[in-house]
């Protein structure tokens, strides 16, 4: 190693691996890693192949979305509105363009209250790389640079007033509800079922319920619109049918852990004024977020939990993730479903929205370039917030590239040294693999799945429940 290339080695140690034990090896693997995705994003890596292939699309099928609404805008808004839309086009059309030809990342203009900490950010990354190197699309973080591209869609809404609240991706997302409608029915009637029965549970019962309607929320998560880049990816059967089949498929599995947590919460209440308190930080809407729904419901039911606070995106984000508006009209169409089951439980969950048993909230935070890590500092209210829970689960993929800084791990690092210090409470990450992230295996056993499966962390087909704090908050 040449003199230069030590020093570039220290300093970049110091950025990622503040006070985190790890060792040389694994500390120069990791630098050659990063340094693959600094200078240009390795050809074959899947975060190349998703800056080349997939963000372009989406960015087309969202160039289409407003181009397919002309007549709505005019309708709207009159003449105004088909100039902004035009405009809006043309500055979407303008950052796929910018996506392709690798420019650098501009500073955010449109003046909401995250541009600040958008472009802050932005001056920390060039503060990173020489004076004649800009942080680009090919050449900066991937995780960074796949959250600025959902931030600068929404700029090119919000430059454009009367779009400011047009959902690019509403469409696919309510194509996806749509089209897991049997899941859905099939889920709904199995959950009111068990509901029937729940009061004379014994612990063993309501653990087997709780483990199934986990799984069924962990597999949920395979049904993202960002990795399909935005082509349906709705579930067609019904997802309890499969559960048998998967369960090899899910390599860290710490559901002990959760249930502990929560029997003896419960078996530990000292009186009716203590709450025990839930957060689920949602993922994608459409049939992830009805699973999310049903186990929170249970959780309510069972009364392992008091109340429940769901966190969603406040812009559309990563195509299907959940917004405020998506969360309503969920529940307005389980509601207004024309099936028995849906409509019981859709009307169920707007009373316990009404009843504040159920509280959604969203925060500028989970829409930011940040790692989790740096919540304490940058979102502190949030943090403070979280404390407050028995429980966190972090839905999907790129919650648990947050989770761990999407660094580049050595498989067997545990979760709680790649969660560098995130512990606003015990937590537990319910992921299908999207990204080729993974920490908390066994020794050989990342090694033993690159060679029987080379998809293995980008395909989804593989999942974990992963848990991180005490027992006992
Ligand atoms: O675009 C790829 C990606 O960032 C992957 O990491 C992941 O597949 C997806 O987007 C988001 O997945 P999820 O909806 O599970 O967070
Ligand atoms: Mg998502």
């Amino acid at each position: 190693m040449t003199f230069l290339e030590d020093c570039k080695l220290r300093r970049w140690i110091q950025w990622n691996f503040n006070n985190v034990y790890i060792s040389k090896t694994a500390q120069l693997r990791a630098f050659c890693n990063a340094c693959r995705l600094r200078h240009c994003l390795h050809h074959r890596s899947f975060a190349y192949i998703t800056v080349r292939d997939r963000l372009p699309r989406i960015l087309t099928k969202a160039v289409d979305s407003v181009h397919r609404h002309m007549d709505t805008f005019f309708e709207e808004h009159g003449q105004e509105g088909v100039e902004a839309e035009k405009r809006a086009i043309y500055l979407l059309a303008k950052l796929r363009n910018e996506v392709q030809t690798d420019k650098p990342a501009l500073p955010l203009t449109d003046g909401l209250p995250d541009v600040d900490l958008w472009n802050e950010y932005l001056e920390q990354q060039q503060a990173r790389l020489d004076k004649d190197e800009h942080p680009s699309w090919f050449k900066s973080p991937w995780l960074y640079m796949e959250c600025y591209m959902y931030r600068r869609i929404q700029e090119s809404l919000q430059l454009n007033p009367p779009m400011c609240d047009f959902d690019v991706f509403n469409e696919a997302k309510t194509q996806s509800f749509v089209g897991s409608q049997q899941a859905i029915i099939a889920l709904c009637t199995y959950f009111l079922e068990i509901t029937k029965k729940i009061e004379g549970f014994k612990d063993t019962q309501l653990k087997a319920e709780l483990l199934l309607l986990m799984q069924v929320a962990l597999w949920g998560n395979k049904c993202d619109l960002s990795i399909s880049a935005g082509q349906d990816n709705s579930q067609s059967f019904n997802p309890l049918a499969t559960l048998e089949s998967l369960k090899p498929f899910i390599l860290v599995d710490d559901f002990e852990c959760v249930w502990e947590l929560l029997i003896n919460n419960k078996k530990n209440k000292t009186s009716e004024t203590t709450c025990a308190r839930i957060d689920i930080v949602l993922d994608n809407s459409g049939f992830e977020l009805v699973t999310d729904l049903v186990l929170a419901d249970f959780l309510i039911t069972s009364q392992l939990a008091d109340v429940i606070h769901f966190h969603g995106k406040s812009i559309p984000w990563f195509v299907s993730d959940t917004t405020k508006k998506d969360f309503d009209w969920t529940l307005k169409k389980m509601k207004e479903a024309n099936h028995m089951q849906m409509s019981t439980c859709g009307m169920m969950w707007e009373k316990n929205v009404k009843q504040g048993i159920w509280i959604y909230h969203d925060h500028l935070f989970w829409t930011g370039p940040h790692e989790f890590c740096d919540m304490s500092v940058v979102a502190h209210d949030l943090y403070i917030e979280l404390q407050k829970s028995n429980l966190i689960f972090f839905k999907g993929d790129l919650n648990y590239r947050k989770l761990t800084g999407d660094r580049k791990w050595n498989y067997t690092v545990s979760f709680d040294t790649a969660l560098r210090g995130f512990q606003p409470a015990a937590l537990c990450s319910l992921r299908t693999l999207k990204a080729d992230i993974q920490v908390g295996l066994k020794p050989g056993q990342g090694e033993q799945l690159d060679v029987s499966d080379s998809e293995w962390m980008t395909s989804g087909r593989y999942g974990v429940i992963q848990f991180s704090g005490a027992y006992q908050k």
